[in-house]
């Protein structure tokens, strides 16, 4: 079954990592594309490799950097335009933003993190639920992570910003419950994609692959998740059967942040 039969979903980070698997897993469900990203390089090789996939699916894409207010207004208006609807949003871009201690900590590095990562999610969020308000109907999903629901060493950043994330989840759903608008957030913990690859490589230049083993080993499952896996959570998280799921934070981390290692 298509859990995801014509509805019109916006992916922001779309061109890679998590947010280009859960563009292939909403498609193979039968969603329309607008997706959004930096890098428009990387964004038309995505829409490729989709399309090469799936020709038969409808796809916008939009380059723009979501740390600016005015590209979650373009994406919700061209958007609009194209499909005349917003049924789900995977507010899904963010950065790693430095693995340093806190006070080497670059304020600037700092306050890039804060707008991608934090403002991103808020401005996706201020720009489309006026959309599923009047629609009555919506689906959010988050990029939140494990930083989110822990410290992490050298990453003060990412986890206020994730932290932050898991606060707005909590507030924007329950604003919006009333209205048929469901918003959660995921948290990760380490998936196999660019992002991780660097945080390994900044973790360990002379040996990343050690760093990723060494991670591996204190994860329940021994072994780091897959895009793929993140995405059948997102997509469940972006479609009618998730109607009373709501203001939640899905882990998906193999059980990492629920043991204590002895
Ligand atoms: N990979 C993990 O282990 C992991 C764990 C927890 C949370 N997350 C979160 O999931 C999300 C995706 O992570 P990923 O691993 O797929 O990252 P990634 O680096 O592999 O891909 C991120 C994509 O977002 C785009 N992007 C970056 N900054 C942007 C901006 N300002 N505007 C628009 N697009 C931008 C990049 O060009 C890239 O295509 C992030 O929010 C990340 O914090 C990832």
């Amino acid at each position: 079954m298509e859990k995801l039969k014509d509805k019109v979903i916006i992916i922001t980070g779309a061109a890679d990592g998590l947010g280009l698997a859960t563009a292939l897993e909403a498609v193979k469900n039968g969603a329309v594309l607008s997706l959004i990203d930096l890098n428009e390089a990387s964004l038309i090789q995505a829409k490729e490799l989709i399309l090469k996939k799936y020709p038969e699916s409808k796809l916008l894409t939009i380059s723009g950097d979501v740390g600016d207010l005015a590209t979650s207004v373009r994406y919700t208006e061209e958007t609009m335009k194209a499909f005349g609807r917003i049924d789900g949003l995977y507010n899904n871009a963010g950065i790693i933003g430095g693995t340093t201690p806190i006070d080497e900590f670059d304020p600037e590095a700092f306050n890039k993190t804060v707008n991608i990562n934090l403002n991103g999610v808020f401005y996706g969020l201020k720009s489309v639920i006026p959309i599923m308000k009047k629609q009555q109907y919506g689906r959010i999903v988050n990029a939140a992570s494990v930083g989110g629901l822990r410290g992490v060493l050298n990453s003060a950043a990412y986890v206020a910003t994730k932290h932050a994330v898991v606060g707005l989840t909590k507030t924007s759903a329950a604003e919006v419950a009333s209205s048929g608008v469901t918003v959660n957030a995921i948290a990760p913990g380490a998936i196999k994609t660019s992002m991780m690859r660097g945080f390994f490589e900044q973790t360990n230049p002379e040996n990343p692959q050690q760093a990723e083993n060494e991670f591996a080993k204190n994860n329940p499952t021994k072994r780091l998740g897959l895009p793929e896996e993140v995405a059948k959570l997102v997509v469940f998280l972006l479609s009618e059967d998730c109607s009373y799921v709501n203001g939640q934070v899905i882990a998906i981390d193999g059980g990492q942040s629920n043991t204590y290692l002895m």
